[in-house]
């Protein structure tokens, strides 16, 4: 009998995992291997397509003053997904979210917890700077915000952490405060949500650095169970 096993390796980079395990199906009995092509798309290669298909956005008013439409950037198989409010200047300036002071805190505020930057996947609500780095407007938001949920349906991360009060009550669809909505989960699509301090927040107000840190703590305690 002409039996067909299918086994996908695509989650393989490694040349020698891939050779044991091929070693490994030969010492069972298996001698043909083919490719298939048929993979499913690769999620680094769908987020690029869309960055460049977006860059020149115009949905609302932000696109006048911008220097960079800032689409977001990381693993595109993080399981956790850290989403913040806006570009400020330096991310405008780069093309690239928290490269700034805020993102040299928010560096250090994932070392804190053993996570590293190509580890996780950030963005924020809105890709382009609002001036002067207000707070984005509803309208602005309500624009910007599908390349959000596009982005978070491509990566499927499993836990999202809301960086401020802009972003938390964009995800939430809510208008609480900042303290009302951290210290717990939220169930969003099919991850959990949780809210935290904005790292600029946190440049300013020492006194919210140890509630931040226990908000961390929560966060990488529900990282473990995965
Ligand atoms: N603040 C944000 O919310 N996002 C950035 O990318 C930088 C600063």
């Amino acid at each position: 009998m002409n039996k067909q096993l299918g086994i996908r390796f695509s989650k393989i980079n490694n040349k020698e995992i891939l050779e044991q395990r091929l070693e490994l199906l030969k010492l069972s009995g298996i001698k043909d291997f083919f490719v298939d092509r048929t993979e499913t798309p690769d999620k680094g290669e769908i987020l690029k397509k869309f960055a460049l298909e977006y860059k020149d956005c115009k949905r609302c008013g932000l696109y006048e003053t911008r220097n960079h439409f800032v689409y977001g950037e990381g693993n595109p198989d993080a399981v956790i997904m850290f989403i913040g409010e806006g570009p400020g200047e330096q991310e405008d300036k780069q093309g690239h979210p928290f490269v700034g002071a805020a993102g040299k805190l928010f560096n250090k505020m994932l070392n804190a917890i053993s996570l590293k930057r190509n580890e996780i996947y950030i963005t924020n609500v809105v890709k382009c700077r609002p001036p002067n780095n207000r707070n984005p407007l509803s309208e602005e938001i309500s624009s910007c915000i599908p390349y959000l949920y596009e982005q978070i349906s491509i990566i499927k991360p499993k836990i999202i952490c809301a960086l401020g009060k802009v972003a938390g009550n964009s995800l939430l669809n809510n208008d609480n405060t900042l303290g009302s909505m951290r210290d717990r989960f939220y169930h969003f699509q099919d991850a959990k949500l949780m809210v935290t301090y904005h790292p600029s927040a946190l440049l300013y107000h020492l006194e919210w650095k140890r509630p931040a840190w226990e908000d961390l703590k929560m966060l990488m305690i529900e990282y473990r169970k995965l």
